[in-house]
């Protein structure tokens, strides 16, 4: 009972909170600069992304966790751009194959349960030509210590921040599920624990 109350009522204000510190702001900055027209984005917590949208004009908001998207309903409203909410989870993309031009995932795949199923469906959805544009932390790949401890310490995380995985490689998972990198890049984000510092910016397409 007071995990349920923690995850409803607690856990999407610390999300909404430590989503903001500046340095992944600059970030999200970054990813959405040349990203124009019709976007997915997956995992749309509480809707911080949408002020970095320049040249977009739908963005459909696919969010499981409505005690979360209660938190974007603000932005939402205060947006210029056409926000359609999709309740629905990664793993099962209510959308064609081949209809997506643009999908964006920031901090997403760590929390997503069955990552190479979603995957799997964003593969599916996205046009040929179209790109996936993301932002993860990730699996420390040059460091077996800090690697250790994000093995160790993800139990724990995935209860106290709705599923969250410390430990995801998720290079390897988007090269299993056949995406081809565009844009890579790895860097440790400023005002982020070192547990949780290493991340990958990337650009992928099918
Ligand atoms: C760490 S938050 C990131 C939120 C947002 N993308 C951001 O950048 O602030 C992870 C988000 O993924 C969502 N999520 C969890 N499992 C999911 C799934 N299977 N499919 C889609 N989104 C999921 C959570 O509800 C949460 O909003």
């Amino acid at each position: 009972m007071i995990y349920k109350f923690y995850q409803q009522h607690i856990f999407p204000h610390l999300l909404n909170q430590v989503m903001q510190t500046p340095s992944l702001m600059d970030q999200r900055r970054k990813l959405m600069l040349p990203i124009s027209g019709e976007v997915l984005e997956i995992g749309f917590g509480t809707g911080v992304n949408l002020p970095f949208y320049q040249n977009v004009d739908t963005v459909y908001a696919l969010e499981p966790n409505a005690d979360i998207y209660q938190l974007a309903m603000q932005r939402v409203h205060e947006s210029a751009i056409h926000v359609q909410h999709v309740q629905a989870s990664a793993e099962k993309l209510p959308f064609a194959d081949n209809s997506i031009e643009n999908i964006v995932s920031t901090w997403t795949l760590c929390s997503i349960e069955h990552l190479p199923q979603a995957l799997t469906e964003l593969h599916r959805v996205l046009k040929p030509g179209g790109t996936l544009h993301l932002v993860e932390h990730v699996l420390y790949q040059d460091h077996k210590a800090l690697q250790h401890l994000q093995n160790l310490l993800t139990p724990i995380q995935k209860r106290l921040a709705d599923g969250c995985h410390l430990n995801r490689y998720i290079e390897q998972a988007l090269q299993d599920a056949h995406f081809r990198f565009k844009e890579k890049q790895y860097f440790d984000a400023a005002g982020i624990p070192k547990i949780a510092q290493r991340m990958l910016f990337a650009r992928v397409q099918k």
